[in-house]
């Protein structure tokens, strides 16, 4: 493994591009359409890179709101009257009113570039190049997304005349929706459901996740701007404090969660009234790789290795165990290891640096645990530099000889840890997916058309997207994302992500005379905004 000369920074050698004021004490919040000033409890924000001072290490970066119930009930009371029973400002404009409120927030968001994308680095750890990524892919997101719901508009925007009916279909708001996001992808997949879910009419609560909540500090001011009161509003805090209250209200008539499963179960088992609210879901997933003899090792290796180790492997949908055929296996371990060895580990700014600082305080332990766990079974460590660590950072560990009996096998590690099993049979991977308890994706690497044709068949109605000869991803994001089991709930993509948010709803009439003359008239002199043919070009 490559690491960089001292591997953490001294304060005065940080390139001065991607420094900052640190701490950056985030005293604000948003909520019922203002920025309020915030007198109680700060949580201190630490980073995951230590940076040399003198003889010690320092890496707080920064404070937020530490909120409890009583904000957390003023930020609900702030998203119910903003919507107020479907009659508020923002549920009942245009579509076209909506875009440009959209509109105008991309235009502020982009304004924050370069500010937002340090305190990626910053927060989380992601390198440079990914943190520019996941800033400009959500840009993307939402430039996508406006131009997806024109469509559906248009395709909305005419009557249809059915068994004597007349009638008009459009799709209308579900509520107030409180969304939350990873740390993985903090901006990018919180953006990918509050986005369509407030493009749609519905109002927000939004939490950012555990890591990931000072690079939102700069948008708040977008928000306010580009929105009416009380239509976008902020909670930090404990869950405990801050969700319970929310969702015990019964107020919240969507939860767009991704993260644990078992936070998700926690929450949904609190709203009084389950029938009333609906889960959006991005859950865990232990993506498979299942590696034919016939594949093309190299290639393979290297798609594994991005795979598995993007971000750290830091991606729900990471491939997160391997299994390979016995008649290569050798083989491919030496590639794979010789590869593994020759990353970069080093700061988020570092060129080319593969692997960076970990934000979970705990996750060494953690990933060492499970290495332990496994060697005390008979796992080997194969490549000479894995699971050594210093401070947060941790070099990319394969273990081999990996099975069923072992923690790995069936935790998802959500780190630079890389299982490898053999096995004699393909029933062996096969029967790993179906007794998985999770179902997102699966890849798939080989050259013969009628085994993979076959596997395709298989797997195809266990996880949600095979990948052939190709890592698992999330995008483009115009594909579904979603996953079966306890992978997810609702499909996201950029056109699916409007219908979860949303619900049909109709205008229907008898085809009557005076029904017609009324609905010429509503149409014709632009009486209603959910019942007419206009149209946006
Ligand atoms: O953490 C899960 C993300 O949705 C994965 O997205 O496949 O584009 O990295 P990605």
């Amino acid at each position: 493994m490559e690491t960089s000369d001292n591997l953490f920074p001294d304060r005065n050698n940080i390139p001065e591009q991607f420094n900052l004021p640190f701490p950056i004490i985030q005293s604000e919040y948003l909520a019922d359409g203002e920025i309020r000033e915030w007198k109680g409890e700060f949580h201190e924000v630490y980073s995951p890179i230590f940076v040399k001072e003198g003889e010690s290490y320092n890496n707080y970066i920064g404070s937020y709101p530490l909120m409890g119930k009583e904000e957390a009930i003023f930020a609900m009371d702030a998203a119910c009257k903003a919507f107020d029973n479907g009659k508020g400002e923002w549920p009942a404009m245009t579509v076209e009113q909506r875009i440009n409120c959209i509109r105008k927030f991309v235009v502020l968001m982009k304004e924050q570039r370069e500010l937002v994308i340090k305190l990626l680095m910053w927060e989380i750890g992601k390198s440079f190049k990914d943190s520019e990524k996941e800033f400009d892919r959500t840009v993307d997101y939402i430039n996508d997304t406006v131009e997806s719901l024109k469509s559906l508009d248009r395709d909305s925007s005419r009557l249809s005349i059915s068994q004597g009916i007349i009638a008009q279909i459009r799709r209308a708001p579900l509520g107030v929706v409180l969304c939350m996001g990873p740390y993985n992808y903090p901006l990018n997949e919180t953006f990918t459901t509050l986005i369509p879910a407030l493009i749609m009419g519905n109002t927000i609560i939004f939490k950012p996740p555990r890591f990931g909540v000072l690079l939102h500090f700069p948008l708040l001011k977008a928000f306010k701007e580009a929105f009416p009161k009380g239509v976008v509003n902020t909670v930090y805090g404990s869950g405990q404090k801050i969700l319970t209250p929310l969702m015990e209200s019964g107020k919240i008539n969507v939860l767009a969660f991704i993260g644990s499963s078992k936070v998700a179960d926690i929450l949904r088992k609190q709203h009084p009234k389950p029938h009333r609210l609906k889960c959006i879901l991005g859950l865990e997933a232990k993506n498979p790789a299942i590696v034919l003899y016939d594949t093309d090792i190299d290639e393979t290796v290297k798609e594994c290795i991005t795979g598995a180790l993007s971000f750290n492997g830091q991606r729900c949908t990471a491939l997160k165990i391997l299994f390979v055929d016995e008649k290569i296996i050798n083989t491919f371990l030496e590639k794979l290891s010789n590869e593994v060895e020759k990353l970069k580990i080093g700061m988020p700014w570092d060129a080319d640096v593969n692997i960076t600082p970990l934000p979970e305080a705990n996750k060494i332990e953690y990933l060492n645990g499970l290495i332990e766990d496994a060697q005390q079974q008979g796992a080997k460590l194969i490549n000479p530099s894995g699971a050594q660590s210093e401070k947060s950072c941790f070099s990319p560990a394969i273990l081999y000889n990996v099975n069923s009996k072992m923690r790995i096998y069936h935790e998802e590690q959500f780190g630079p840890v890389i299982p490898v099993v053999s096995y004699k049979s393909i029933d062996e991977p096969l029967n790993y997916v179906i007794e998985s308890d999770y179902g997102q994706q699966a890849s798939i690497f080989g050259k013969d058309a009628d085994q993979i044709a076959e596997l395709i068949d298989t797997l195809i109605n266990q996880v949600c997207r095979v990948n052939v000869n190709s890592q698992c991803q999330r995008g483009p994001d115009n594909f579904p994302f979603t996953g079966r089991k306890d992978s997810a709930e609702g499909t996201l993509s950029i056109s699916d992500a409007l219908r979860v948010f949303s619900i049909r709803t109709l205008v229907a009439a008898k085809e009557t005379e005076i029904n017609k003359d009324i609905i010429r008239e509503i149409i014709k002199e632009d009486k209603s905004n959910f019942l007419t043919t206009d149209f946006i070009l």
